[in-house]
């Protein structure tokens, strides 16, 4: 398969460096307060460079992660972050000693799964690693949002002393796949030196509606508990494009 973040990963902290990983830890804590009050032990499935990790580990919990990027799960290892033990795994098939109470997967990483045959595939793995009525809470792109808003093109700019980093997204639809391409072109300038690289990365996106969820989660020995807009609790409607859903193993 194809990896994406091989080439931006270095630069991933500072251009989410805007990202509100606090609350967003905050709000999976509570859904996980709320759905197995008694839980410790998380698997996170794309954990990235660790930022939610952080703030969960310093919430009491231990963390798990698995990454594809070898060089997420360097930045995420440098970090030190106690009772987070990051690892390198394709979350579409893996296998850990060990269960745990809870998985969770932030920010979009389920919607890079684009085809039926690796959802199955992960989802199975998730229920395997999960004890008796277990949770698994996970956000992604929402199909009535991407359909009824449409994706636009995005410039996100960021800097620090030594860089600014431009990221240009333009976005291809694929109607028949429920996937969007997204294109990033990631321009790299030094500063002092006014020298500049840059990178191209296609990101296919998968979005989901809740009976789509629905059916993956009991072809997969889950129950859908809950779907809520990611971060409010909302009800989702077509100005919501990320829904976070939360399954039971069965
Ligand atoms: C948008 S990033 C989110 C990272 C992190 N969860 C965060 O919130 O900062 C998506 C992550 O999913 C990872 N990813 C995508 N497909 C994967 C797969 N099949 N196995 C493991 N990781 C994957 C990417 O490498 C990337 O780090």
């Amino acid at each position: 398969m194809k990896k994406n973040f091989e080439k931006y990963s270095k630069y991933y902290d500072l251009l989410y460096k805007d990202k509100n990983y606090q609350n967003e830890s905050d709000y999976v804590a509570g859904l996980i307060k709320k759905h197995n009050a008694q839980a410790k032990k998380i698997l996170e499935l794309g954990c990235g460079t660790g930022n939610h990790a952080a703030i969960l580990c310093q919430s009491g919990y231990s963390v798990t992660g698995l990454e594809r990027s070898a060089d997420m799960v360097s930045l995420a290892a440098q970090k030190n972050i106690s009772n987070f033990e990051p690892k390198v795994a394709d979350i579409t098939d893996f296998e850990l000693n060990g269960k745990f109470d809870v998985a969770v997967s932030l920010f979009h990483v389920l919607s890079y799964l684009t085809d039926n045959k690796n959802l199955l595939s992960c989802f199975t793995a998730v229920n395997r690693h999960l004890n008796k009525e277990g949770i698994f809470i996970f956000d992604v792109w929402y199909s009535p949002a991407v359909y009824v808003q449409r994706p636009e093109t995005r410039v996100k700019r960021m800097s620090n002393d030594e860089i600014e980093v431009t990221r240009i997204a333009e976005s291809d639809i694929h109607y028949n796949l429920n996937v969007v391409d997204v294109n990033y072109e990631i321009i790299i300038k030094d500063k002092k030196s006014g020298v500049a690289e840059v990178h191209n990365e296609k990101h296919p996106m998968r979005h989901f509606s809740v009976p789509e969820i629905e059916l993956l989660a009991a072809a997969t020995n889950f129950t859908l508990i809950k779907s809520e807009e990611f971060g409010t609790g909302n009800t989702p409607g077509s100005d919501t494009w990320g829904v976070c859903f939360v399954l039971q193993k069965k």
